[in-house]
């Protein structure tokens, strides 16, 4: 059963109501799909497959309200305000409560018989563009969403409810209509400690992230090395926010992540993201904080058959196509013009270089060069754990780490669902690369905002010799002239500030001053950035650059582990 339109005006006219001022810009009346090469249904499925996240039994999420009282926390207003897609979702046995896109409720069969919400892929890499009223759902695109707001949002909720009889009582009243167990409700409540406990990671500096970005990578370190391994001294600032990156073609390169330290295992990747997302983990006694035994102690609430599955689903995901009845029309002389400008500037890098097996080569470009903001790269390669309860050392590397981690529980993933061989991905070897990759750009002006920070905001700027220092964050009104989103503030949407330490928006430059770091070019006359601007939405397989390449290039710095470290040591005189 759709909800359709009807939930899309119930939607639109309570937050009409509320919101106010943004209102209006903020909500679409008209929703168009690009064909991206998945049927609908298939869709529907991945956006709520249940990845092993673990947040809260389904039915206290459906019945809590927000800290302050005013309604539902889980209603449509406020979770369109933090940017999740609440139109046109289905409610049906896998979205029960009608959430938005990328919400999960567990099968009760592997949570102890009791549903427990959760989050997917599908939370963080969808996106959505809006323009002049009308949608257009960009599938594997990049969310704006503000997770560290939901998450703290919601434990305020529940801290709030803790505090007050009143609340607690419908609490639970509501709890138990939407399916939970009468005899249970209190004590696991209480239980569940609220009134005591600050919201995880409140304690740790964190760079605020608007909707749109966050600092995954260490969010996954953290999690295994202090609340896995519960040794709180490992938790680090979370001070490098990057953009939900899009995940169409992302299965054929050489390299993943930002920083490309991961070669295309997706089962490795997965874990170590679902871990970050709220899995559960059993590495050590709760109680006593000793390392848990074997097999408990690399058993996972992660759900490795339904990660495989949307992982294979991804494999068909296509870029999508320009929507020029949405956004105009191409103008094709012109796109053909860009074509020869971005041959000649930008394929070196960005171009498709065909492996012999099909997949594609990237290539991670030096920090040295590139310019852009260290901190994604440097946080990775610098940080170290004590890791310790693993038999490690004291200042273990994330990379050093994880990939024990990962490893381990992946195998133990294989032996608990009698994975046949032939269907295991070999142990993972996680890398400190010293740079960023740069991708195929096919499809790429559907993700604004642009490097992996997020830090420009259109195309435009990117290729310009100058940035504007500050811009709003967080709308996803279009702006098809100079492909990114507009500078009007939408709701909850922050002023990104460039000069703050992991903002930064240098490098990647375009200027005729050769002294500037992370210079790749020289200036562009705008009439070059506007053809090449033509063809980045024209650009399809067919007529993206493409050669040839034997075997894939080797990251750089790879010779040196330390180089972050020695990197910000100083430097020898
Ligand atoms: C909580 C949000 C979140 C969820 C859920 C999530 N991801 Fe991601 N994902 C991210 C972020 C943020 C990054 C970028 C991290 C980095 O490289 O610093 C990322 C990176 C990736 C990458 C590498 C992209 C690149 O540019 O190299 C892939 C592939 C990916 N995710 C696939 C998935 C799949 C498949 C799932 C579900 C099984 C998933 N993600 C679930 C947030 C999420
Ligand atoms: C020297 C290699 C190099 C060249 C040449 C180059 N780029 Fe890039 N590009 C990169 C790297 C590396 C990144 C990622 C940097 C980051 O995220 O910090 C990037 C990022 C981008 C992005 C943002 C992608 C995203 O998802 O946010 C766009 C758009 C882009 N480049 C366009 C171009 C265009 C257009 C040209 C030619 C005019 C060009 N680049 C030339 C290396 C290059």
């Amino acid at each position: 059963m759709s909800k359709g339109w009807q939930s899309v005006l119930i939607a639109g006219t309570a937050l009409t109501v509320a919101a106010g001022a943004f209102a209006e810009a903020d909500t679409p009346t008209k929703f168009v799909a690009i064909d991206q090469n998945i049927d609908p249904a298939t869709l529907t499925r991945y956006h709520h497959t249940d990845q092993g996240t673990r947040l809260f039994p389904a039915a206290w999420l459906a019945a809590i309200e927000k800290a302050d009282g005013s309604a539902k926390f889980m209603n449509a207003e406020n979770l369109r305000r933090l940017g999740f897609l609440v139109d046109n979702v289905v409610v049906d046995k896998m979205n029960p409560f009608g959430w938005p896109l990328g919400f999960t409720v567990s099968d009760p069969k592997t949570t102890g018989g009791i549903p427990v919400a959760g989050f997917t892929c599908a939370l963080c890499h969808t996106g959505q563009i809006e323009y002049k009223g009308t949608a257009v759902r960009i599938e594997g695109g990049q969310a704006m969403i503000d997770l560290p707001g939901f998450i703290d949002g919601l434990f305020a909720a529940f801290a709030a409810t803790a505090k007050d009889p009143s609340r607690q009582a419908r609490f639970f009243a509501d709890a138990i209509k939407a399916g939970y167990p009468t005899d249970r409700i209190k004590s696991d409540f209480e239980a569940a400690g609220f009134g005591r406990a600050a919201a995880p990671g409140t304690t740790l500096f964190q760079l605020e992230t608007g909707r749109g970005r966050l600092d995954a990578v260490q969010g996954i370190a953290n999690q295994v090395f202090a609340s896995d391994l519960m040794v709180p001294t490992n938790g680090k600032s979370l001070d490098a926010p990057v953009n939900f990156p899009y995940l169409w073609d992302i299965w054929r390169l050489s390299w993943v992540q930002y920083n490309g330290f991961l070669p295309p295992q997706a089962t490795s990747r997965n874990i170590g993201e679902v871990l970050g997302s709220r899995g559960e983990a059993h590495l050590v006694d709760r109680k006593t904080g000793a390392l848990n035994p074997e097999p408990l102690r690399w058993q996972t609430s992660i759900q490795l058959d339904n990660i495989v599955w949307m992982e294979k689903t991804l494999e068909s995901l296509h870029a999508p196509t320009w929507p020029a009845d949405v956004l105009g029309p191409i103008d094709r002389a012109k796109a053909a013009r860009g074509r020869e400008l971005f041959v000649a500037n930008c394929a070196g890098c960005h171009g498709i270089k065909e492996l012999p097996d099909g997949n594609w080569d990237v290539a991670v470009v030096s920090l040295k060069h590139i310019g852009t903001d260290p901190g994604q790269a440097t946080n990775w390669a610098g940080r170290t754990y004590d890791a310790s309860k693993l038999g490690l050392s004291a200042e273990t590397a994330a990379f050093n780490g994880l990939d024990i981690a990962v490893n381990a529980i992946r195998k133990q993933l294989y032996a608990d669902n009698n994975t046949p061989v032939a269907e295991q991905e070999p142990d993972v070897h996680f890398e400190a690369p010293c740079g960023y990759k740069a991708r195929p750009l096919i499809g790429v002006w559907a993700t604004p905002p642009f490097l992996h920070n997020g830090s420009v905001r259109t195309v435009y700027d990117l290729l310009s010799d100058t940035r504007p220092a500050k811009f709003n964050s967080g709308g996803r009104e279009y702006d098809p002239v100079h492909l990114g989103y507009t500078d009007d503030p939408g709701p909850d949407s922050i002023v990104l500030d460039t000069s703050v330490p992991g903002n930064s928006n240098a490098g990647h430059w375009w200027t005729d001053d050769t002294s500037r770091p992370g210079r790749i070019g020289p200036k562009l006359a705008d009439a070059d950035k506007f053809a090449i601007i033509e063809f980045l939405k024209a650009a399809n397989y067919d007529n993206y650059p493409s050669v040839k390449r034997a075997k894939p290039a080797a990251l750089p710095c790879q010779d040196d582990k330390n180089w972050a470290r020695n990197m910000s040591a100083p430097a020898a005189k």
